[in-house]
């Protein structure tokens, strides 16, 4: 009775798995399944056919089929026209479709259907998500309210990324250290996508000017495909006027920095009280001049 049984339920499963035996493993790899927009995915559908001779594979994006290969017909491949999608028949086959020039609307489930010849006619469906994106065209504006801050002042900071899709993730830094945002916003830009705006608040104390100088960052990014980044420097008022402008602005103020240094040597022969205007200093004010001379040869 009991062998009888055991013989019942091993028939059962050879008839329940024995049309699918045909045909296993349908799977399908998406390289890469985020595509930055314009670009190109390559979709392999593998399979185990375990022999039995193919009858189709299918493509699909979402419920629309866009590209079928059929081994026994001629020709043995059909593009369906779908807008938006461009096969490249070159680099497509009975295994892999290669897609061209993506835009942001193809994002969406993509599948292959493989369907094995009679007898069995099995058929198995695997599917993929594939994103499609669009990074943001320009690095994110950094600005603050201020140009410089006394101990004690508060630090409003904002930044703003280009727009992207989906909307860039925006930190502000300072120091290296990330600090929570007391604003983040998303807003629609006329081509369809988001831009994002972070405000930040900052107490400024002493410490925070590591070697004379705090550094403000914000840094967009989009998942981990993209990266960027726009600062602020700030120093301490006291001992550094604006050094930022002289090492930062190109062989004009270089010039102008050994002019100062000429200047130095000078000073003591010259003891002009007017010496200052002779400089073209359009960045500075007279009063920052000596604190710059000094931080130069100090510094
Ligand atoms: C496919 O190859 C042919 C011949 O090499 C070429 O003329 C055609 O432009 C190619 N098509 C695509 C989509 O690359
Ligand atoms: C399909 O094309 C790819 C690359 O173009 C190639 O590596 C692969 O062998 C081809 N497969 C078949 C079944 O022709
Ligand atoms: C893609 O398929 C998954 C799982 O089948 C489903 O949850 C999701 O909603 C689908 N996405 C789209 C955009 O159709
Ligand atoms: C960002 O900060 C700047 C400087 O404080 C200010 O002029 C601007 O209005 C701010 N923008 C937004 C959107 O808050
Ligand atoms: C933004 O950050 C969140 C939280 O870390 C993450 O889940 C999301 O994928 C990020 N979005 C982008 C576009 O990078």
């Amino acid at each position: 009775m009991l062998g009888q049984g055991v013989v019942k339920f091993l028939c059962l499963l050879v008839t329940f798995f024995g049309g699918v035996t045909s045909l296993r493993d349908v799977m399908l790899l998406v390289q890469p399944t985020t595509v930055i927009r314009g670009g190109t995915a390559a979709l392999v559908c593998s399979r185990d056919m375990q022999g039995a001779p193919l009858y189709s594979v299918k493509w699909y994006r979402g419920n629309h089929e866009f590209y079928r290969y059929t081994p026994m017909e001629e020709p043995d491949t059909r593009v369906f026209g779908l807008p938006g999608i461009y096969v490249d028949m070159n680099r497509s086959n009975g295994t892999q479709v290669l897609l061209r020039r993506l835009d942001l609307t193809l994002a969406g489930n993509f599948s292959c259907e493989v369907t094995a010849d009679s007898p069995s006619f099995a058929t198995q469906v695997a599917t993929k998500f594939i994103d499609v994106i669009a990074l943001p065209p320009t690095a994110p504006v950094l600005k603050a309210d201020k140009d410089r801050y006394q101990p004690g002042e508060v630090l409003r900071a904002n930044c703003t990324s280009s727009p992207a899709r989906p909307a860039a993730n925006l930190t502000i830094y300072v120091n290296e250290e990330p600090i929570r945002s007391s604003e983040t916003s998303l807003h629609p830009s006329e081509s369809g996508l988001l831009w994002t705006l972070v405000k930040a608040d900052l107490k400024v104390t002493p410490d925070l000017f590591v070697g004379g100088r705090l550094r403000v960052a914000c840094i967009a990014t989009v998942y981990d495909v993209y990266r960027s980044s726009a600062n602020l420097d700030f120093f301490t008022p006291d001992t550094d006027p604006r050094p930022e402008r002289i090492t930062l602005n190109g062989a004009s103020k270089c010039f102008q920095s050994w002019i100062l240094v000429l200047l130095l040597f000078l000073l003591p022969v010259v003891m002009g009280q007017d010496i200052y205007t002779f400089l073209d200093y359009d960045d500075y004010d007279e009063k920052y001049i000596p604190a710059a001379i000094a931080s130069l040869v100090g510094g």
